[in-house]
């Protein structure tokens, strides 16, 4: 089999965008846009990838890709020519795959007949092509008699050659031979002064070799990102397919026009999405959960059979059977074991809660460890900011079958050991014993009628 190779053209500054993250960077459902091709041309076959990158993109960001560098942004043919010199190793008849970095709606099974194409016809180049209701600022396919003449960008193009709707969707196959020949032949003597890679396939045209266009079965509604409004477009397109995939494999999403699911977020079957859920980053839920309405997680493990709803859970661990909120602040750095409670306007931070533990009510728990079977009663404050050691957090740490009473203020470090009971509105600033009982508050006088006496009618 022929050597394949992808090179994803991802450096240049993406103007258009108005932002200090490079086009590439910004986001579709999680993952940077460049993933979206490189990912569809692994998929079809093109394993071996090369990225061309500007200086200002950190490399470690692409652990499963060649990394190739343009550090003035001189165009698509000078970009194509970068990744072509990280490649050079390669057979002269190697397929090389040429896909621009701000395309992530092609697919594997765009590019999969294209390829079949280029093989069977024993191409040196070939364009794949789209067609595009409004080509406003795409390379447009000049034909003559339905053989390929050559592209003209949009800045290029006289009055009749705009009308056409046949569009260059940035997508090329290319004989390695080829390719090198005519990357060395590119000039920058048009409107925009760049190196086209457009231009090899005009090159190619008249030195003889053979060049084709292959056009696209399906119709996109953009072939490239180059402003936030495309992004929004395509971003829709892509959100909507993982849904799809979702439900379709068995996950209830009701009005998933409001919800949003990253693509990296697994769910198990027979969960409920409830409206108004986002759910980002690697999160995992289990099955029969049931996840809003209004729920943010990011990055969560939560098992099964978990209900949340009106609430936020960042990066955490969930048991089974846990119930969440409604108005729960979750933060980072927290594991819940199975059916735990976490309950209204509560926010825990760095804590461990172990199985059939509540916190139902109005609580802060930080940097606490809590046993099995623990009530936490309403109001309960773990004090773990230490002010006389810098901004040191200090933990709490209560055992097994304690009773936290109503408006406990627990002042870390402090230990209460199994079976202790706090009594409500206590300060607790010592160590409580196993089988304890621990008031830490003043004892309460009565002054009889003394209000009578106040009032002067006593
Ligand atoms: C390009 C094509 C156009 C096609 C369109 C499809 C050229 C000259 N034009 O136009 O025919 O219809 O894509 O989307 O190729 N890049 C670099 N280095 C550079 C310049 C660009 O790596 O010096 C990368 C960018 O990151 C981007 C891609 O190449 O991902 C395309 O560049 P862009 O400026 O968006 O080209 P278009 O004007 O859209
Ligand atoms: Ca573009």
């Amino acid at each position: 089999m022929m050597d394949k190779i992808a090179i994803v053209l991802a450096a240049g500054i993406g103007k258009r965008m108005h932002s200090k993250t490079p086009k590439v960077l910004h986001k579709i459902c999680g993952s940077e846009m460049v993933f979206y091709p490189i990912e569809a041309a692994k998929k079809a076959g093109f394993e071996n990838v090369v990225v061309v990158i500007s200086e200002n993109i950190d490399t470690a960001l692409f652990k499963n890709e060649k990394v190739a560098i343009q550090k003035v942004p001189l165009g698509t043919g000078d970009a194509a020519a970068k990744g072509l010199d990280a490649v050079q190793s390669a057979p002269e008849n190697a397929e090389i795959l040429i896909i621009t970095g701000d395309n992530p709606l092609t697919e594997a099974d765009d590019i999969v007949p294209f390829s079949r194409f280029f093989e069977n016809g024993n191409f040196d180049a070939v364009v794949l092509s789209g067609e595009a209701d409004n080509p406003t600022g795409l390379g447009r396919i000049i034909a003559d008699k339905g053989e390929f003449v050559k592209i003209v960008e949009e800045k290029d193009a006289t009055p009749d050659e705009k009308k056409i709707r046949e569009i260059n969707t940035g997508i090329y196959l290319f004989k390695k031979s080829a390719l090198k020949e005519s990357l060395a032949h590119l000039s920058n003597n048009n409107a925009q002064g760049e190196y086209y890679l457009t231009d090899t396939l005009y090159y190619l045209k008249n030195a003889g070799k053979k060049v084709g266009v292959f056009k696209m079965e399906r119709k996109l509604p953009i072939y490239g990102v180059n402003n936030r409004k495309e992004l929004s477009i395509a971003t829709k397109i892509i959100q909507q397919k993982i849904l799809d995939s979702l439900m379709l494999s068995g996950v209830t999403i009701l009005n998933p026009e409001t919800v949003s699911i990253d693509r990296k977020v697994k769910i198990g079957n027979d969960t409920v999405i409830y409206p108004g859920s986002v759910i980002y980053g690697e999160t995992k839920i289990g099955s029969r959960c049931e996840i809003g309405p209004n729920v943010k997680i990011e990055n969560a493990k939560i098992g099964n059979g978990v209900k949340a709803q009106f609430s936020v859970i960042l990066n955490s661990e969930i048991g089974d059977e846990c119930n969440i909120g409604p108005f729960s602040y979750v933060r980072p750095g927290n594991k819940f074991e199975s059916n735990v409670k976490i309950g209204t306007f509560v926010e825990v931070k760095k804590s461990f809660v172990d199985e059939n533990s509540k916190i139902p009510h109005l609580s802060y728990i930080g940097d606490a460890t809590i046993g099995k079977n623990v009530n936490i009663g309403a109001g309960t404050i773990t004090c773990n900011f230490s002010g006389l050691e810098g901004h040191k957090k200090n933990p709490t740490h209560i055992g097994d079958n304690v009773f936290i009473g109503s408006h406990t203020t627990l002042v870390a470090p402090v230990n209460i050991a199994n079976n202790a009971y706090t009594a409500a509105g206590s300060v607790i600033n010592r160590d409580v014993p196993e089988w304890t009982l621990a008031i830490g508050r003043a004892k309460q006088v009565n002054k009889e009628n003394w209000v009578k006496r106040r009032k002067g009618n006593g």
